[in-house]
């Protein structure tokens, strides 16, 4: 039957058919042919458990049996009062939560939250959003404009809203001339020459821990705490999206308390459900919070608000996934088992095509390069997302490459014999996509 699916980020000419996958279970995605492969990329970075978990799956029937869906206008569910409650619990300093249903409308939710406290409180100057070259926020205008990646947004700059960019110190690719320290400390220099400048900032929007989707640009150390106390000297609210980043993804629940910079405003999604329905949540502080409140004429509350804000089936599974990330200690096994990383790290910078490794957690970014000492970035004809698709399918794992970086993002319970397994079927792909892409 012809396929009337249009498909995220594809060349669609370039593809004849798509693999339809029937079944899942653990780390194995499993087609319509009966192919297994292992979700590399869990899903798009947000699976924890693996496929078919018996305790997600009760939690979602559960649920259903129960009640399907209710709003949060002038109504509350149990389940989305329960998760809230555990989300504040988990975030240092945060105060309240506001639900959305993916990651793009929480960030749009953090950007309104931040643009209107100024103006609740009084303050007309403070309207611009500072933020980081090569962000990414997500796919919708709001997310777009301050998270600003030239290949995915170049086609609609005109309508994206203007924000003041700052360099991100990508130690890979240093300005000649300078060590990571010097650059980095250049880059915060930027910052705060701008931030004295003038105060019409009204807030700074990072991702934390990492620039994912920019290319696992990792930050050297103290970089975000820098930035935070920046934010704080100057008062500009700080902004943090940990919607791919925190949740254990580079092994810690929170990648702020990490770096030690608390937020004003912070953004999950992804791993929030455990992978299995579709939630994202944008938590405030009490300053933050408190701007709002008022006399209903006073039009101090947030405007917005979504259909399914609040689900309570995916509020149900996200509160039983939180509940297995403390009863599995899940943070510590993550911490354990990435460091089978480490044993393939000299295997894989060995390898002709291969510039870099980047890892931290659950995550490693390999960037391939044509010419190992120049750095020029891998460029076929055909994506090279294809390319590895393809290979990595032959050899049974399901890969999605973000440009020319070979992204491992698996399931964050993978198990330490499953990602060793990952690694050398990642290796052997690599070997034979070379051919083609070079
Ligand atoms: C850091 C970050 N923020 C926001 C998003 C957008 O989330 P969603 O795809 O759920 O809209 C993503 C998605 O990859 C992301 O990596």
């Amino acid at each position: 039957m012809k396929s009337s699916v249009w498909h995220p980020n594809t060349q669609m000419k370039e593809w004849e058919s798509f693999d339809k996958i029937t079944k899942g279970k653990g780390v194995w995605l499993i087609d319509s042919k009966g192919n297994k492969m292992i979700d590399a990329v869990a899903s798009m970075w947000c699976n924890v458990w693996g496929h078919s978990n018996p305790q997600l799956i009760t939690a979602i029937t559960e649920q259903t049996k129960k009640l399907q869906h209710s709003s949060l206008f002038n109504l509350t569910n149990e389940p989305a009062e329960k998760l809230a409650n555990t989300l504040v619990k988990i975030s240092p300093k945060m105060h309240k939560v506001f639900y959305s249903d993916n990651g793009s409308s929480a960030m749009e939710i953090a950007i309104k939250m931040a643009l209107q406290y100024w103006k609740n409180i009084g303050n007309k100057k403070k309207t611009e959003i500072a933020t980081l070259e090569n962000g990414y926020h997500g796919d919708t205008f709001g997310s777009m404009s301050v998270g600003y990646v030239p290949e995915f947004f170049g086609k609609f700059k005109r309508q994206l809203f203007s924000t003041i960019q700052f360099p991100v110190p990508n130690k890979y690719r240093i300005p000649n001339g300078f060590t990571v320290t010097d650059y980095q400390n250049h880059c915060l220099e930027k910052i705060e020459n701008r931030f004295s400048k003038n105060n019409n900032i009204a807030a700074f929007v990072m991702e934390s821990g990492a620039q994912v989707a920019g290319g696992v640009i990792i930050y050297p150390k103290g970089f975000q705490f820098k930035i935070s106390q920046l934010c704080k000297k100057y008062d500009v609210l700080f902004v943090l999206d940990e919607i791919a980043t925190g949740f254990g993804r580079l092994g810690s629940m929170t990648q702020y308390e990490e770096q030690k910079s608390i937020p004003d405003i912070v953004s999950y999604g992804k791993m929030l459900t455990g992978g299995y329905l579709t939630m994202a949540a944008t938590l405030a502080n009490k300053k933050i919070y408190d701007s709002f409140l008022g006399e209903f004429n006073d039009w101090t509350h947030l405007f917005h608000g979504h259909t399914y804000t609040g689900n309570p089936i995916a509020a149900a599974v996200a509160n039983e996934n939180l509940n297995m990330y403390k009863k599995s200690n899940l943070i510590k096994k993550i911490q354990k088992t990435s460091k089978v990383f480490d044993e393939f790290y000299e295997e894989l910078s060995k390898m002709d095509i291969v510039g870099d490794i980047r890892y931290k957690g659950m995550l490693m970014g390999i960037e391939l390069v044509e010419n190992k000492k120049e750095k020029t970035p891998i460029h076929p004809r055909k994506s090279i997302n294809k390319i590895f698709f393809e290979e990595g399918k032959k050899q049974g794992i399901y890969l999605r490459t973000l440009g020319n970086i070979v992204m491992l993002v698996p399931p964050l319970a993978i198990t330490e014999k499953e990602l060793r397994l990952l690694l050398q079927k990642t290796i052997k792909t690599i070997q034979s996509a070379k051919p083609k892409v070079v």
